[in-house]
């Protein structure tokens, strides 16, 4: 990134501001999320915004955030500063990094691809998601040589594990995240309410259906169907999800069985909640690709991950997805990073709205930080620009906040840059 990222994304909004022009998508995050709102069906505003139960968690992550304040150092020379992180030997623009989000064709045709080429433009690594309304393969395609990664839900089919670490290694991406906080979906009042599962329309499966162990799956269940186990109501309904399911479903016809038998296997098989340390292994032998831990809210967990081999871990709560009353992501950061105490990247994600957010996780032991909703909502206000001016703003916002309080760079932040408020 250009040695003043933030001034010159500022100065470019305000010159276009001076030819009548207006910032691509609201750069405020309460207008950002009222657009994004307003874009979105209320099935996928209730799916992408939604948190689990009352939203205390997904309300506690603000909470955590909003708890610290930074302590602003002056008269340093700041004018040239270098946003840039090293993870597992890669060099990155910025500490910014695009997390997994699933079902991104709820937010807009696009979908992943759309953040494919946000992420790309910005050269920042974008996380493919498990979930995805595309194939890794055609998202690795559109982005050419800038970074990605790959987020794992550990299928209770192990030989879709290997398959779907296999297609990522192929598709270069540089690293496997394995989301340990969604073996179950969590109680979702909003999702519940609208009574909407995107999965059951065949949407976010994309990863599945282009795989060719998970189709192998689909034939056998085809050869050899269940009895169901009540006679599904035949409504208008009915009929819509089954157009869903087909449409869905590559080479899917009204006619075939596979889209429903797809949808039915992969409820099936998405995940695994027996897993435990012992089965990390498995991973370990068939990848040399750095392994994450994604969703460590403990310093025993991250204690742990370091005895089991693993390279780096990503402190998230699902961004209050999962477990309603739950700790905020950002105050389980500092006690997991004095634990790991340097020993491999601690990631960390939950809450993350703007660039001084991006700051206060640096500067509480983060070595880079996912954001996830802010660029779906870029994405569906105004599709991949609004997903990379979102991102974009974040990183101009970090890199202002770290100048204005009289550092750098990224590596200079510390316990010290900020203080407990209140
Ligand atoms: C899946 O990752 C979800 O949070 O819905």
């Amino acid at each position: 990134m250009p040695v003043s990222f933030g001034r010159d994304t500022q100065s470019s909004i305000y010159r276009d501001g001076a030819t009548g022009r207006a910032p691509v998508v609201p750069v405020g995050w309460g207008d950002l999320e009222r657009a994004a709102k307003r874009a979105m069906s209320t099935a996928a505003w209730a799916y992408v915004a939604g948190s689990s139960g009352s939203e205390v968690t997904a309300a506690n992550n603000r909470r955590a955030l909003d708890r610290w304040s930074i302590v602003p150092r002056v008269l340093r020379d700041v004018s040239e500063r270098d946003l840039s992180v090293e993870i597992f030997g890669h060099r990155y623009p910025s500490p910014v990094i695009a997390a997994p989000v699933g079902v991104l064709e709820l937010v807009h045709r696009d979908a992943d691809l759309g953040i494919a080429r946000a992420a790309s433009s910005l050269g920042i690594p974008y996380v493919l998601s498990s979930q995805a309304s595309v194939p890794m393969e055609k998202v690795a395609l559109a982005m050419g040589g800038s970074p990605r990664w790959f987020q794992l839900y550990w299928s209770s089919s192990d030989d879709l594990v290997a398959s779907f670490v296999e297609r990522a290694e192929n598709s270069d991406a540089q690293a496997i995240v394995v989301t340990l906080d969604t073996h179950m979906l969590g109680w979702r009042p909003r999702d519940l309410d609208v009574a909407y599962l995107p999965f059951i329309h065949g949407q976010g499966i994309a990863q599945y259906t282009s795989d060719p162990v998970f189709r192998q799956l689909v034939a056998e269940r085809v050869a050899n169907p269940a009895p169901p186990a009540s006679k599904p109501r035949i409504t208008a309904a009915t009929v819509r999800t089954l157009l869903d399911m087909t449409r869905n479903y590559p080479g899917g016809t009204l006619r075939s069985a596979e889209p429903r038998a797809a949808v039915e296997t992969f409820l099936d098989v998405f995940s695994r909640s027996s897993l435990t340390w012992a089965n990390l292994s498995f991973l370990r032998e068939r990848t040399s690709l750095p392994i994450l831990l994604k969703g460590i809210q403990h310093p025993d967990d991250a204690a742990l991950a370091l005895d089991h081999g693993i390279d780096g871990i990503v402190v998230s709560n699902h961004a209050g997805r999962q477990i309603d009353g739950a700790i905020g992501s950002l105050d389980a950061l500092p006690a997991i990073a004095e634990r790991v105490g340097g020993r491999m990247p601690v990631l960390f994600d939950s809450g993350v709205r703007s660039g001084s957010d991006v700051f206060k996780a640096l500067a509480l032991g983060a070595t880079a930080v996912l954001v996830g909703r802010p660029y779906a909502y870029g994405l569906a206000v105004a599709g991949s620009a609004g997903a990379e001016a979102v991102l974009r703003n974040i990183i101009a916002e970090f890199d202002l906040v770290l100048g204005l309080s009289g550092h750098r760079s990224a590596a200079e932040l510390g316990i010290d840059s900020v203080t407990r408020a209140g």
